[in-house]
């Protein structure tokens, strides 16, 4: 079904470092991007796939470029962007939206009671991807909600300019961070499905045929 497609995937969580042990980033184990990754495989797509730091081994054939902070991923995915024609780019990876102003090259030692950390803006890579104003691959944001879900994710559709929203409620126990089932709203412009509680892989393999009804 994907035969002859080439896919770009993030997966993981990155890692903004405050000091050479001590850094920012959240509870994204990897399982959703890469069981994108392997279906899409399977289902015959060449497969790049920029992964945070994960406990996961690298699936099988799928040539895994490993990353640790937001900018590293933003370098990563315009590296291969720019050598290969993408069809299709899914950010599945957790990014986080701010790192810390100034990295400490010591440990940070305790001495005062109170210390600020100071964050600035890091690049938005889904939306530098969906801007791209030549060789632009359908874009498939994830987006992670905890209250209004299918309206939050519609703003992050426009707002960001993609082609298609993945949106998971990260607010329940049994879906989106670190478990082995998930729930989504997959939403374009035109229409909204809600997937239903699936394993990840077999969700994996819902959102992939959806996304590949709209190439
Ligand atoms: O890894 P698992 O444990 O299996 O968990 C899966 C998941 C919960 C991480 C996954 O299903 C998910 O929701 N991924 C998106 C998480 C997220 O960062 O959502 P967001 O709504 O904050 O961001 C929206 C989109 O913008 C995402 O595609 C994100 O990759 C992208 N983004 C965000 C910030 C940034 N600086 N650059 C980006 O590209």
């Amino acid at each position: 079904m994907l035969n002859g497609k080439k896919l770009l995937i993030t997966a993981g969580p990155t890692w903004e470092a405050i000091d050479p042990v001590r850094g920012i980033t959240n509870l994204s184990s990897g399982k959703m991007g890469y069981a994108i990754a392997q279906r899409a495989f399977a289902l015959g797509a060449e497969v790049k796939l920029v992964s945070g730091s994960v406990c996961l081994s690298p699936p099988v054939g799928i040539e895994t470029i490993q990353v640790l902070s937001a900018q590293d991923m933003y370098e990563a995915v315009h590296r291969q962007l720019e050598t290969l024609d993408i069809d299709v780019f899914i950010g599945v990876a957790a990014v986080a939206d701010y790192r810390p102003a100034n990295v400490h090259t010591q440990k940070i030692k305790k001495s005062s009671n109170k210390v600020t950390l100071e964050l600035i803006r890091n690049p938005d890579i889904i939306s530098s991807v969906a801007q791209m104003e030549s060789g632009r691959p359908y874009t498939v944001a994830f987006a992670a909600e905890t209250q209004n879900l299918q309206a939050n994710a519609f703003k992050k559709l426009v707002n960001k300019k993609l082609d298609m929203v993945i949106a998971n409620d990260v607010s329940k126990l049994s879906s989106g961070f670190g478990t082995d089932q998930n729930q989504v709203l997959m939403i374009t412009h035109e229409q909204t499905i809600d997937s239903g509680m699936q394993d990840k892989t077999k969700l994996a393999d819902t959102i992939l045929r959806h996304i590949a009804k709209h190439l």
